[in-house]
Formats: structure tokens, C-alpha cells, sequence
């Protein structure tokens, strides 16, 4: 069906030729004196001005890729595929640069560069001659910035991933994307390993082009923008060096093109129904915690409303289908072989767990998108009724130590279930003593401080690492027990933060707490050596400490975090919301259809 795409005079039909915004600036008969000028540079590079005032569609490929993007750099190579596509389909392609995002690299922290990608995009895509736009996904926040700055603009736009890396293999085992390095930091702490070998292991993880092979942040949000119905069926999963990853950048070029022609705009796509499917579908894959505050974020700026409760009442009993790393066992090839996420969403389907009757870029509803779908690989996606795990949806929690926080309940293991959540009587309710961090500088000094004394009997908390305090907002609440601890088999203590964790962390910490302590919430007024009541039956956690104290404590001042270190840490701090609202740029929210 994409064959008769071909045919310019689709768009014209039983109607007249739809009039493109470029001809605004390339086609404007009232300012022919602006359009002269508007169109001779794009001449220095060959196009002619008859192409461009030839009535077809400008397409812009928003270029993630480059060589600070590793995760992305395969765009370099897949625009010249969705190129062909455009072309062949009757539009003309203009590439441009999105401001690069590497998640492993940039400090303090890329989420700082979330909200930066989507401003810089915003007004490429307002303020420039573009009709629909390709948005080239990978690394994480790759993912969330653009598809918040289409929801913006608002112009037909279509999501085409870059794709995992293949497999890597270490020693016979898998060694997926930093899942292969939290175990190997575990290593190198209890002396199993020497600092060549973690290299060794580091290496073998990345093995190809393309973004974390694991269901980190990058494959989660990949998957989530599929699921929304913002890429072709099958897109996310394909890793990056296979040929359907060409291929399907040529399709993603020409159905675009069709988009264009057909005004299919990200507004009437990302409705409500398509988030909570987006939240369903997370729990089912296992996503990355990161989702929560990317799923918010491309919510609001879409003009959707979620609450705080949807993640509880829509995504918390939905069954864990996918078993791949870290809450299961597989990489991303596998999980490409057995479907992609059409197949962990076919199963849904089946169950009436969606709201699958709603518009997707293909042109026709998800439900349409899903026909026939079922997977191939039971031991990767399991059936709906005998999943991988019950309940696997993030867990919400409240208290008095803040107002919102999640906790992915599908990686926590059997050893933690049994230390902590299973005392009889008493399932699913632990107390600890608080060792209080303020930043990773200071976990990092005092982790191995003997007089801390840190045991079992612990729950290690982070705070200053929220998106002012950070700012952005640290991967750093999945913090390793002491060295001492670790050498004994005790990878994990129970942790809590009002910052991020890894996607791929198979840690079962309390994080992305809301507000965070630099903005004056409860942690900021937590002191080590404070008991913590987790209590999961009434989702609440709370520092036992008086009333009377915890009030006496609140005149004191917030714990103090580092200054700004150039002007963008500034704006980010003076806009930015909280994670339980999606980190927005709060001012950019009411923009839409600029
Ligand atoms: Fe870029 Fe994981 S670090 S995708
Ligand atoms: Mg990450």
C-alpha cells in the first residue's frame, strides 16, 4: 500500500492542492521581495527555485546523531534512507541538528539537555520554511524532547528510532547495556574482578551502533512512542545495524510525506487514551522509571491531563510479558524476533487492556496496527495469563518525606522480597534507619565510612539530586551498599532519592521523589540516623520522627546544593517543574500549535 504514495496527485483527489506553510515563505506572491530572499541561499546548495515552489512538502529530519550522540550517530546514516523516501513520496527533505543528548557523558546530567533539545527544536520547527518533520529517536531523552516539541508546534511528525545495538556477549553470557556494568561495579567491590576486566565488560556490552540494548530509558521511550502511535509498527525495536533499520527509515521517509499531505497532526494522535496505553504498555515491558516523568512531560505539552494516580490505577496490575534485562533475561535482538512491542501490545490487546481504537501516524487505528501480531518467541514475550511477573506497573507512594514517588516494584528480587517484605504479619511493611547523602560527591566520601556503621538495618537516601538541586535531576538514587557489605552478598539495601536511577538498574529504589529537597521538600528535612516506615499495602513512607520536631526542623534551612555553573543550569532551575509533573519547563506548557 505505501506504492501509490508515489503519486502526486493523490493529495488532489476530490479536493483542491492543500497550500503548505513554506509557501509562506518560498510561494508568496504579496512579499516577493522577502521570498527572493527567503530562497536564494537554499540555491548555494543546488535546489532549484522551482523545486521549491513546486507545492510539495518540505520535510525537516531533525538530526540527532553526531559524534558526541554515539546512541543516535546511525541517523547519520538512516537520513539518507528517509531521504529516498521523502523523495520518492514528492516531498523535499531539509536535515538539521537537534542539540545532542548522550546520556552516559554529559555532566552534570543529560536530563538537563531534555528540556534544552525541545526549546532549540521549537523554534526550528516555528520559526523555519517545515511542513511535517521526521524526528530521529535513540538515547534517551532524544526521545521525549522532540516529540514534546511537536506536540508544540504541532505539524504532522512521525518518530523513526535509531535502534538497539546488537547483543553483547561477555565470557557465554549476555552483557547488556549497563546491567553489565552495575553487576560489574558489584564485582570490582567485592574484589572478584580487576579494573581491566570491568573494561573488558564495559566493551563487550556495546558491541554495534545504536542505543542501550537493554529495556533501559532509550528502549523504553523508544517503545513508549510507538506505542503512543508516533512510529511505523514495528519501528523501536529494530537494532540499529540490521537492514529493516534501513529499511524502515525509507517507509518512516515516505509515510511522512503522506502525513503531510494529509495533515496528521501529533495533536490528534496523543490523546489521552493513547498515554494510558503508553503507561499500560510500560509496566508491560518492564520500562525504564524514567518513563514516569518523560510519559508526564509529552503528556502536558500535548494538553493531556494524567494524574498521579493513572500510574496506579491504569499501570500497577498489568503482568510483566517481556523477559528482558533488567527485569528478565534477554537483549534487544531477541526481543525484535519475537515482534517488537506490536507483540507484548498484541497480547494487551487480546485482554482489552487497551483503548486501542484511535488514530497512529500509519493512518489507521492501533488496533489495525496490531492485526496479527502475536508473537513468535514465548520464552521472550510471555502470554498475558502466565506472565513473568504479577503486577508489574510502577508502585506510587506518599508521606511526609514527600508527595509523590515511584518504585519499580518488577525488579525487585527474591532476596529483597524475602529480607525486607515478608516479615509475617507484616508483608510489604519494612523500617529502617536513614543514612542520609546530600549529592553523590558526599555518598561517594562517606559510603565506606566505618563509623556510619551501615548494615541491613539501613535504607541509603539521596537527595539534592532532583531537577533544581542537580540540577536536572542524577541517575544516582541506585546506590551500591558499602564495599563491606557487598564482599558479604548484599547487593542491595533498600534507597530512596528525590533523584533518578539508571533505566537499567535492577534496583527496587524509592525514587524521582516530589518535591524535592532543594525546593523545601520533606527530605531536606530528614537526618541520618531517623527511622523510615515503608509500608507498600497503604502505599505510604515516612520518617517516624514527632510532629512537634519534624515542624521545628522545617524553620532550619534547606539543605544547601551546588550553584550554577553556566547560564542554561540557571534557566533550567528558575523554569524547570517537579518530576512528579514531568520536569517541564513549566512557562512552555500553555504554547501550542506556534
Ligand atoms: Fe545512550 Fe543508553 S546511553 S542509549
Ligand atoms: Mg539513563
Amino acid at each position: 500500500d505505501l506504492n501509490d504514495m508515489n503519486d502526486m496527485s493523490q493529495r488532489t483527489v476530490g479536493e483542491a492542492p492543500r497550500r503548505y506553510r513554506s509557501q509562506d515563505w518560498f510561494d508568496n506572491p504579496d512579499h516577493i521581495d522577502m521570498t527572493a530572499l527567503y530562497l536564494e541561499r537554499f540555491m548555494n546548495y543546488g535546489i532549484t527555485p522551482e523545486e521549491l515552489r513546486s507545492g510539495r512538502p518540505i520535510i525537516g529530519i531533525a538530526q540527532s546523531g553526531s559524534d558526541i550522540s554515539p546512541c543516535n550517530r546511525i541517523h547519520l546514516e538512516l537520513a539518507k534512507r528517509v531521504r529516498d523516501g521523502i523523495r520518492d513520496a514528492g516531498g523535499i527533505a531539509m536535515e538539521f541538528p537537534l542539540h545532542p543528548i548522550f546520556e552516559n557523558c554529559r555532566r552534570p546530567t543529560a536530563a538537563i539537555d531534555r528540556n534544552l533539545a525541545y526549546l532549540g527544536l521549537v523554534e526550528i520547527l516555528h520559526g523555519y520554511p517545515i511542513d511535517a518533520v521526521v524526528l530521529t529517536t535513540g538515547c534517551d531523552k532524544t526521545t521525549p524532547a522532540q516529540v514534546m516539541a511537536a506536540s508544540t508546534v504541532d505539524i504532522p511528525a512521525i518518530v523513526l528510532s535509531g535502534g538497539p545495538m546488537l547483543d553483547g556477549w561477555f565470557e557465554g553470557e549476555l552483557a547488556g547495556s549497563g546491567a553489565a556494568i552495575w553487576k560489574g561495579r558489584r564485582q570490582l567491590a567485592a574484589g572478584t574482578i580487576d579494573n581491566e576486566k570491568f573494561l573488558q565488560i564495559a566493551a563487550a556490552s556495546a558491541p554495534s551502533a545504536g542505543h542501550c540494548n537493554t529495556m533501559g530509558t532509550a528502549s523504553t521511550m523508544n517503545a513508549i512512542a510507538e506505542a503512543l502511535g508516533l512510529s511505523l509498527t514495528g519501528c523501536s525495536a529494530i537494532p540499529a545495524p540490521y537492514r529493516e533499520r534501513g529499511q524502515m527509515a525509507y517507509e518512516t521517509g515516505r509515510r511522512i510525506v503522506e502525513m503531510a499531505k494529509r495533515d496528521i497532526k501529533p495533536s490528534s494522535i496523543l490523546t489521552r487514551d493513547a498515554f494510558l496505553d503508553a503507561i499500560v504498555t510500560n509496566a508491560a515491558i518492564g520500562g525504564s522509571t524514567n518513563a514516569q516523568q518523560h510519559i508526564v512531560a509529552m503528556a502536558r505539552h500535548a494538553g493531556v491531563e494524567l494524574k498521579s494516580s493513572d500510574w496506579m490505577e491504569y499501570g500497577h496490575e498489568v503482568p510483566l510479558l517481556l523477559n528482558m534485562q533488567p527485569a528478565g533475561k534477554f537483549l534487544g535482538e531477541r526481543f525484535h524476533r519475537a515482534g517488537g512491542v506490536p507483540a507484548v501490545m498484541w497480547e494487551l490487546e487480546q485482554q482489552g487492556m487497551l483503548r486501542s481504537d484511535r488514530a497512529t501516524v500509519t493512518g489507521r487505528t492501533m488496533r489495525e496496527n496490531l492485526a496479527g501480531r502475536e508473537t513468535v518467541d514465548r520464552e521472550v514475550i510471555y502470554p498475558f495469563n502466565a506472565p513473568l511477573k504479577t503486577d508489574a506497573g510502577f508502585f506510587v507512594l506518599k508521606g511526609n518525606l514527600f508527595d509523590f514517588a515511584i518504585m519499580k516494584t518488577s525488579v525487585i528480587s527474591e532476596a529483597f522480597r524475602a529480607r525486607y517484605l515478608s516479615e509475617p504479619g507484616r508483608e510489604n511493611v519494612f523500617e529502617c534507619r536513614a543514612i542520609v547523602f546530600d549529592g553523590s560527591g558526599d555518598y561517594h566520601a562517606r559510603i565506606n565510612d566505618p563509623s556510619l556503621a551501615i548494615d541491613e538495618d539501613c535504607i541509603l537516601v539521596i537527595r539534592g539530586a532532583g531537577p533544581v538541586g542537580w540540577p536536572g535531576s542524577a541517575e544516582v538514587v541506585n546506590m551500591q551498599p558499602p564495599d563491606a557489605l557487598v564482599k558479604r552478598g548484599i547487593n542491595w539495601l533498600p534507597t530512596l532519592g528525590d533523584g533518578r536511577q539508571s533505566g537499567t538498574s535492577d534496583s527496587p529504589s524509592i525514587l524521582n521523589a516530589s518535591p524535592e529537597s532543594a525546593v523545601g521538600g520533606g527530605l531536606a528535612w530528614l537526618r541520618t540516623g531517623d527511622r523510615i516506615r515503608v509500608d507498600l499495602n497503604a502505599g505510604q513512607c515516612d520518617a517516624l520522627v514527632p510532629e512537634a520536631e519534624w515542624e521545628e526542623r522545617k524553620k532550619g534551612p534547606i539543605p544547601a546544593y551546588p550553584a550554577s555553573q553556566t547560564p542554561w543550569q540557571e534557566i533550567y532551575r528558575s523554569t524547570v517543574g517537579q518530576m512528579e509533573h514531568g520536569a517541564v519547563m513549566e512557562l512552555a506548557v500553555p504554547y501550542r500549535a506556534v
